[in-house]
């Protein structure tokens, strides 16, 4: 494991190389001007190079940093992170069972607003409503801890506004409009793109904390995911943004998304829900389909309808409307 702040001489002296990777610099000018001893840079650009990072060392001359690591390192993340709180520490599994579980541990031992935790692969990946999440290495996977200050009524929002930040990310990077499927799956020609999952924990009627946790197809093996997945309720195709033209690196994604996250979690806690559910609807697939939903009171079928203030879905069946605030649904027209 490592985080973003335990490794502060390590970190200067890989952003020192990054800053200057159009010279060699001597181990001794490195020393020199980061104040670290020799021996300490050496140690350092040694475990910055396990850490895939390639630094050319030549002798006479010193050291030069030819390129980045391709891991979702801490200090990638929260280096030149735009955002006030959220993503502002980090930190990094290179394999766990799940980054949702380690997250609520952490939350609950009073870890701070805005951490995020990601890990290379997963385990033990946790989808919702029990089902499991097929996280190999090539996808991302990150768990969120908030303290939110706005209300528990505005809980049933979150997810929704959570994918609609994330969409908005994926439209601003790869010029691809993503659809919106209640509460919180991101699809492309109706296969998943992204999932996402929140934990609530409440004390006495007010949010205490809150655990997001978002995964994303990035560049994984669509095949095998969906070989392990067949025959899993509600399952219906996944899809992997390395099909994409565009390349970018994956800690981009996770920055670039982490401010759009941060912008619609400001939006929620100043109660400007309706732009939230505006922008939703108009990137929904679900709004306007014949839907159907298996509840603990039976099966619901009927016409997706609209959301509501609160982000529940409507559900029209029979001239009854049903409000429905969480579950999983199958579209069944198109
Ligand atoms: C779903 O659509 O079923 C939700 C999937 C959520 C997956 C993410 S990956 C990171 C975090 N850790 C987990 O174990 N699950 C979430």
């Amino acid at each position: 494991m490592y985080n973003s702040f335990d490794n502060p001489g390590l970190v200067k002296v890989l952003t020192f190389l990054q800053t200057h990777n159009t010279e060699y610099l001597s181990g001794q000018d490195l020393s020199d001007v980061l104040r670290i001893s020799r021996v300490a840079i050496w140690k350092h650009i040694k475990k910055i190079q396990e850490l895939g990072y390639t630094v050319e060392s030549k002798q006479k001359l010193g050291y030069k940093l030819i390129s980045n690591s391709d891991l979702l390192l801490p200090w990638e993340i929260t280096s030149e992170l735009k955002t006030e709180i959220i993503g502002q520490q980090a930190y990094y599994f290179d394999s766990i069972e799940s980054t949702q579980t380690q997250a609520l541990k952490m939350a609950k031992d009073g870890e701070r607003n805005g951490v995020i935790i990601v890990a290379e692969k997963q385990t033990g990946g946790k989808g919702r409503s029990g089902r499991k999440w097929i996280s190999p290495k090539g996808g991302l996977w990150f768990s969120i801890i908030l303290h939110p200050k706005f209300d528990i009524s505005i809980t049933t929002l979150f997810p929704i506004a959570s994918a609609l930040a994330l969409s908005i990310t994926l439209e601003k990077i790869f010029n691809i409009s993503p659809e919106l499927k209640w509460p919180n799956d991101l699809t492309i020609k109706g296969k998943k793109i992204a999932g996402m999952l929140v934990d609530v924990s409440l004390e006495s009627n007010k949010i205490e904390n809150l655990v997001l946790g978002v995964g994303i197809n990035f560049d994984v093996n669509v095949k095998e995911i969906e070989k392990s997945l067949k025959g899993t309720p509600n399952f219906y195709g996944v899809a992997s943004l390395g099909e994409q033209k565009k390349k970018i690196k994956p800690v981009k994604l996770i920055q670039r998304f982490l401010v759009e996250l941060e912008k619609t979690y400001k939006l929620l806690e100043n109660r400007q829900t309706s732009k939230i559910i505006s922008e939703w609807i108009k990137r929904s697939s679900t709004i306007g389909k014949t839907v159907e939903l298996n509840t603990i009171n039976g099966n619901i079928k009927g016409k997706a309808v609209k959301i509501d203030n609160d982000g529940a879905l409507v559900i029209s069946e029979n001239k009854k409307n049903h409000r429905i605030i969480a579950g999983d649904i199958i579209h069944l027209s198109k």
